[in-house]
């Protein structure tokens, strides 16, 4: 199906290259959380050409977008409740600091992002390096529940954020997620300590879930030079 989607418009030679890195640490027999946005793309694209050599995978997908890449590719897929323990899960980021905190949501898939990555032994997160800061200031996706949005804009506030609501491009009205909800963009300009802010986002009544992740196993970054970078957690 020809699909207009960010994916299209912001590939680089660094996403693809990540991307095609992280397939290739798959191995056979896993169960492998298939992420949402335009670098993981490339990770899905190359896993189904590993599975037309033979490789044998099953991906849960995170997204209506990535189900559909997956099944382009013919990597076979599988839903948590049959396969509740995934492997290995891969995934891009809109930014990422030292500490590895991470935040997602650029794409709206960050609720379903998150249950897969903390369904998975091992989280991978994909950047190019121009992701990497050393503060975080990206505003934090929130995905809300429509009848919350006020409530929620009330309490980003309360924190000091600026809340925006997401709006849709080639549709009236606010972006809906695949759950059907609205997603505020939180800015709160440089994050200093994305553990707390993480913590009081979670409390946020009518937020399902925030964008800021702090469970990467592996960072893999994309060089402009062409090599990959990767970072490890420590602890
Ligand atoms: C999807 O909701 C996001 O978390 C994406 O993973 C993130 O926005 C990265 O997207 P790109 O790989 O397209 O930059």
């Amino acid at each position: 199906m020809l699909m207009t989607d960010r994916t299209k418009k912001v590939s680089t030679d660094e996403k693809k290259a990540v991307g095609e890195f992280a397939a290739g640490i798959v191995e056979d027999g896993m169960v492998v959380g298939l992420g949402t946005g335009s670098t993981t793309a490339y990770a899905i694209q190359a896993l189904g050409r590993r599975v037309k050599e033979g490789l044998n995978i099953k991906g849960i997908p995170t997204s209506f977008q990535a189900r559909m890449i997956a099944i382009e590719c013919g990597v076979p897929l599988t839903i948590l409740a049959q396969d509740p323990v995934v492997d290995i899960a891969i995934d891009g980021a809109d930014q990422v600091d030292n500490d590895m905190f991470v935040i997602k949501g650029g794409g709206g898939a960050h609720t379903s992002e998150k249950i897969v990555a903390c369904s998975a032994r091992q989280f991978v997160v994909l950047v190019d390096e121009i992701k990497l800061l050393d503060i975080l200031d990206h505003p934090v996706p929130l995905e809300v529940m429509p009848d919350a949005l006020q409530l929620v804009e009330r309490q980003v506030s309360e924190l000091g954020g600026k809340p925006v609501l997401r709006m849709a491009i080639q549709k009236d009205g606010p972006v809906i997620t695949d759950n059907g909800n609205c997603i505020i963009d939180a800015d709160f300009g440089k994050i200093v300590k994305p553990d707390r802010l993480a913590l009081d986002l979670s409390k946020c009544v009518g937020v399902i879930e925030h964008g800021i992740f702090d469970n990467a196993y592996k960072i893999f970054i994309g060089k402009t030079d062409g090599s990959i970078e990767v970072l490890t957690r420590k602890h």
